[in-house]
């Protein structure tokens, strides 16, 4: 595995790659490599022939109060395993690489409508910093794909209408969310939990089946589900960010008429903000 730390040198990789015929997907990540980033890289393997890891810490998307310094970082066991992946290539950029003017400098993207709730909501400028990121992060590899977790489902449409908006050619994959036994979304700020926080926080995609489930059998009276679903939440002691049940195109709230719905929440547990969701699509 080749590791480039400049614009200019993963570029000239690229280029080699590109006149090889060979076919480039981007695996955009911010290191502390678990399961999950894993997949993305097999996934991507398996359908590209030249695979780029970029492990990036991205400041843009943190806002003050948030984990930017505590974020885990784990260089040396991520090398390793995106070796083991058989992983073509890792892009390491510092912060000056990606943002050489400063972040007040930086040109930003907003994507409207989607980002407005939900995340949006509870971290502002988070989805600005990830669209900006991401974009970037196209333009420097310029992939034919590039493949993002579903657990960040919110995150996932966002990118998708920034490819579409600004009319960039890149297929975007999303891959499913891998989970521990117990059902817990797997994530880098599970590790900032204690054992008994994981049980607690498992209680979280529980409560997303069982209201799937009851959807499932007809029941379509969605504030009451909701309702529902934040007493459970409740009594498991995990804070409510939010839980709703949505259109899983536009994440307006889901109406009798609604076919495709994803459910989203969002908890707070010990030091950290656990997010998860599930789609389903109603008979
Ligand atoms: O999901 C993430 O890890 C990040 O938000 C991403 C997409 C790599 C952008 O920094």
């Amino acid at each position: 595995m080749q590791t480039q730390k400049k614009i200019k040198g993963l570029r000239l990789i690229l280029k080699t790659a590109r006149s090889q015929g060979k076919s480039i997907a981007l695996v955009p990540t911010m290191g502390n490599l678990h399961e999950g980033h894993l997949q993305l890289v097999r996934q991507a393997r398996e359908r590209y022939d030249f695979i780029v890891c970029s492990i990036f810490v991205n400041p843009m998307q943190f806002s003050e109060n948030e984990d930017l310094a505590a974020y885990p970082r784990t260089l040396e066991a991520d090398c390793e395993s995106l070796r083991s992946e058989s992983c073509d290539c890792l892009f390491l950029p510092c912060v000056k690489e990606v943002y050489g003017e400063g972040l007040e400098q930086q040109t930003s993207v907003h994507v409207p409508g989607l980002t407005e709730n939900f995340c949006g909501n509870s971290r502002p400028g988070h989805f600005e910093g990830v669209a900006t990121v991401v974009t970037k992060l196209f333009n420097i590899a310029q992939p034919d794909a590039a493949f993002f977790g579903l657990k960040d489902y919110q995150q996932f449409l966002v990118i998708q209408k920034l490819t579409h908006d600004l009319a960039l050619d890149i297929a975007i994959h999303g891959i499913e969310t891998h989970r521990e036994e117990s059902g817990l979304a797997m994530s880098s700020r599970n590790n900032y939990l204690s054992p008994q926080h994981k049980e607690q926080a498992a209680s979280l995609y529980r409560c997303l089946q069982s209201c799937a489930e009851k959807i499932q059998q007809g029941n379509t009276d969605f504030q009451q589900l909701e309702e529902d679903a934040k007493k459970e939440l409740k009594q498991a002691s995990l804070k409510l960010d939010y839980f709703q049940i949505c259109d899983a195109q536009s994440l307006l709230a889901s109406t009798t008429d609604t076919q495709s719905i994803a459910i989203l929440g969002a908890v707070f547990i010990g030091k950290s903000r656990l997010i998860d969701n599930i789609r389903l699509q109603r008979s």
